[in-house]
Order: C-alpha cells, then sequence, then structure tokens
C-alpha cells in the first residue's frame, strides 16, 4: 500500500501554521519531568555584587538607585544581535539575565534590594513553546526566580511587577558614580582579570600557530581573527572587543577589524585581543609579530623605540603617580626617537608642548586606559576621576604607546612605510608599584621572535 503524502489541505488554500490547535496544545503542556536549574552565579561572584552594592548605598544613602541589565539590540525582523548586559548592573549584581532590573530602595540607614527578572516559560505556559526569547524550547532550561534569589541573596520578584521609581537617581548621574567605584577592583575582580588574561595569552599562542597556516592557504587576516574568537568563546565569554588582527599595511590601522586582508611573510603582524570572562571582565594586550618569525631591521628599530617608551611608561604606574604621568612618559620617548630619526619638523621641547604634539602624527590615540567590565572601562568617569586623578592600588590599566607608519605617509622615508608597532600590557597598581597582569608574553624583539617560533614549532 503506498502512502498518501499530500498534504491535508491538497486542492485548497493553505491553512495559517498557528500555534493553536487542541490536540498540540494538550499535548506540548504535560509529560516533562521538572527540573532544577541553579542561577548560573557562585557564591563569591554573589559576595563581590553585595560588597559593590554596599559601596554604592553609602555614596547616596538617602535616594533610591535603579539599574537596568537592558535589552539585545534588534536586529531585523524577529532576530536581534547577541546580549550583553549592561556592565554597571553586572558590577552591581553579577546576574547577566536579558531585561533584569536591580532596584535599592532608600530606608534609614542602608538601601532594601528588590532584583526583578523575567521568569522562565516552562511546562503549561504559553511562552513554553511561543517564546523565542524566553520559552524552554527556544532557549533552554533556565534558573527561576527563587533559584537566583537564593544564589544572590536578594529578594527577586517578576519583572512584570516593575514600576519605575519616581525619586530615582537619574541614570546620568548614577552612572558617573559607579563608573568612579569601578575603578577600584576588589579581590575577586582583579581574579577575573587574571583569568581573562590567562585565557587571553592562550589566545595569542592559538593565532601565532595559525600564522603558516594563514600563510600558506591565504586564508589571511580573517583566519587569525576567527581563530582567536572561537579560543575567546570558549574559554571565556567571547572577546571582550572586537578583535584586532592587522598584517602589513593594516598594521598602522589603529583598530583594524575589517581584517579582510592578507598576511605575507616579511610583514608585521600587529593583534590587538582580548578574552571575555564568563564573568564578563575582559583582557586587552596588544603585540606585533613578524610574519616569518624575524624582524626586519628597520622594524626591529621601530619596534625598540616602542619598547622603550612602553617600559617608561610602565614603571609610572604606581601609586600616588598621576593618571596622566605613564602617558606622558611614554611619548616623551617616542618624541626623542623620532626627533633622532628626522621625523620632527620642530624640537622634542616644541612637540611635547600642548599646542606643539607633531609626534603624534604617528600616533593619534591614548597611550592607555582603565580596564575591567568594559575594555575602556570607567569611561562615565569626568576629568577629575580620570586622567585628572592619582594611581590607587587596586586600579588595573593598559598601557599601549605604538608608532604607525602608514604606507601612504610622504613624510617618512619608504622603508618605514606600512609598518605599525603597538605593544599593550594590562597592569594592576598595587601597594608598593604595579604587577604586569600580562607579563607572560615578551615585549622584547628577540624574545617576541623566539615566541612566535615556539609556537609554530
Ligand atoms: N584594544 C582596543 C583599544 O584599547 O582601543
Ligand atoms: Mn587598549
Amino acid at each position: 500500500m503506498t502512502r498518501d503524502t499530500r498534504p491535508p489541505y491538497a486542492g485548497t488554500r493553505p491553512p495559517k501554521l498557528a500555534d493553536d490547535s487542541p490536540g498540540f496544545l494538550a499535548r506540548i503542556g504535560h509529560g516533562w519531568a521538572e527540573r532544577q536549574v541553579p542561577a548560573p552565579v557562585d557564591d563569591a561572584a554573589a559576595k563581590a555584587a553585595a560588597a559593590h552594592r554596599a559601596r554604592l548605598s553609602e555614596r547616596f544613602p538617602d535616594r533610591t538607585l535603579v539599574l537596568s541589565a537592558g535589552h539585545a539590540r534588534h536586529r531585523n525582523g524577529d532576530a536581534d544581535y547577541p546580549f550583553r548586559p549592561d556592565s554597571d548592573f553586572v558590577w552591581a549584581t553579577s546576574c547577566q539575565a536579558e531585561g533584569a532590573v536591580l532596584v535599592l530602595r532608600h530606608r534609614p540607614g542602608g538601601h532594601d534590594p528588590v532584583l526583578y527578572l523575567t521568569p522562565p516559560a516552562g511546562p503549561g505556559e504559553r511562552d513554553f513553546f511561543a517564546s523565542a526569547a524566553h520559552g524552554e524550547l527556544w532557549v533552554g532550561p533556565s534558573a527561576g526566580l527563587a533559584a537566583w534569589s537564593a544564589a544572590l541573596d536578594l529578594p527577586v520578584r517578576p519583572v512584570s511587577e516593575y514600576a519605575a521609581p519616581a525619586d530615582a537617581v537619574r541614570p546620568a548621574e548614577l552612572s558617573r558614580v559607579v563608573s568612579g567605584l569601578r575603578m577600584i577592583k576588589d579581590d575577586w575582580e582583579i581574579a577575573q582579570l587574571r583569568e581573562a588574561v590567562e585565557h587571553t595569552i592562550g589566545g595569542f599562542a592559538a593565532v601565532a600557530a595559525e600564522v603558516p597556516r594563514a600563510v600558506a592557504g591565504n586564508l589571511g587576516e580573517r583566519w587569525l581573527q576567527g581563530t582567536f574568537d572561537r579560543h575567546a568563546r570558549t574559554f571565556g565569554n567571547g572577546p571582550g572587543y572586537s578583535t584586532i588582527v592587522g598584517s602589513g599595511e593594516h598594521a598602522p590601522v589603529l583598530h583594524w577589524v575589517r581584517c579582510d586582508g592578507p598576511v605575507r611573510p616579511g610583514e608585521v603582524l600587529l593583534l590587538d585581543m582580548g578574552v571575555e570572562a564568563k564573568s564578563l571582565y575582559t583582557a586587552d594586550v596588544t603585540r606585533t609579530i613578524p610574519v616569518g618569525g624575524g624582524f626586519t631591521p628597520t622594524q626591529r628599530a621601530v619596534h625598540d623605540l616602542v619598547e622603550a617608551a612602553h617600559r617608561a611608561g610602565m614603571d609610572r604606574v604606581r601609586p600616588g603617580a598621576h593618571y596622566s604621568d605613564f602617558h606622558f612618559a611614554a611619548m616623551e620617548v617616542l618624541a626623542h626617537g623620532l626627533a633622532d630619526w628626522g621625523l620632527l619638523p620642530v624640537s622634542v621641547d616644541e612637540a611635547l608642548a600642548p599646542e606643539g604634539q607633531q609626534h603624534r602624527r604617528f600616533l593619534a590615540c591614548g597611550i592607555g586606559h582603565h580596564l575591567g567590565l568594559d575594555v575602556h572601562d570607567c569611561g562615565s568617569s569626568g576629568y577629575e576621576q580620570y586622567q585628572g586623578a592619582p594611581l590607587e592600588p587596586g586600579m588595573v590599566l593598559t598601557v599601549e604607546p605604538g608608532l604607525y607608519f602608514h604606507a601612504h605617509d610622504e613624510t617618512v622615508p619608504p622603508e618605514l612605510r606600512g609598518i605599525g608597532i603597538r605593544l599593550e600590557d594590562d597592569l594592576l597598581v598595587t601597594e608598593t608599584g604595579q604587577d604586569v597582569l600580562s607579563g607572560a608574553l615578551p615585549i622584547d624583539a628577540t624574545g617576541l621572535e623566539r615566541w612566535t617560533r615556539e609556537q609554530t614549532r
């Protein structure tokens, strides 16, 4: 007997596909074993967030505060971009749930916290199968409100009960204060940053190991970018910012994330890459390596100058120094080097004066920044809190001087054109000086040549 494979509506107008067939509804809602899903946050993370809330509470003794995780950006139709929660919210909760809201309602002597969350849609609810955002059949099982409450030791309510308080601190003011508080990292945050750096160093090794394949297979910069991103997604949450891989004439482009060029022997390859840990703290490290395993004399000379500037800058990262000190120390070394090469149209003193700055033609960017939950962390702080402030133990900064000679720069000798070198390390300010978290990667040209060869052996 042959089966009739024609659909039941054959010969008529197809019916609208609907989720309300009585048979389907009767069948989908039950017969599922109950599952206990723990909240994806451990005790140490929950305790760190509680301590952060306590610091925040002290700053606003008689005001109500609201922090929101936010929502994924809409992409098209029913598709969104990947969700990444707001960093201030994560700092205060260690929760990464989309749409969550934390309210800290003031009372005499402190604040009462309530976390509002979207409950997961389980069997028996329509959203179980109908909500692509929350339905278990779409997104997998998620922790319920009781599990979150137990993990974070806070009252947790359904987000449908949330009503914006009339007297809350304005978001811009709150974000400026949280930004300042986030500048000093506690032990748990430092451990997260160390983990992010460790995985980043692993990612550098993975990328360097793939360079011969990228060259031989003509797979180009994209292959190396993908290699790092896969590593970051495997060992952390993903890349902490768009991965920068620039070979040859792309190396001088400060943020070359297009990565659509080839990788050729003889070129320098600038790798600016950071793993964002699962806790969302990110590393931000740059090394420039020789594609064939050895720098040319000119490439090495540029690298040596950047290394000298990097060492001078890193040495100024210590408590009591001003934030801007490492910037100026590195700039001074670079300006002298450029003058020695005849690349400054004025004296070094004139170039270093605020109205001069001619040397910055070859590095039109900053030389570092705070690092934490965001790659450019604490960016909502004002000048007095950030550039104008002294360094304190617990701060984590990048130092990242570079020299960028573009292929079409007619003011430099042809042999310099198309060389871009940056060195970037992540530094913790300690009680006595600095701890270079990314110090396992070499910063000198010879060390980098050796390291590069070791990865491809
Ligand atoms: N790593 C990218 C930046 O600091 O701008
Ligand atoms: Mn950086």
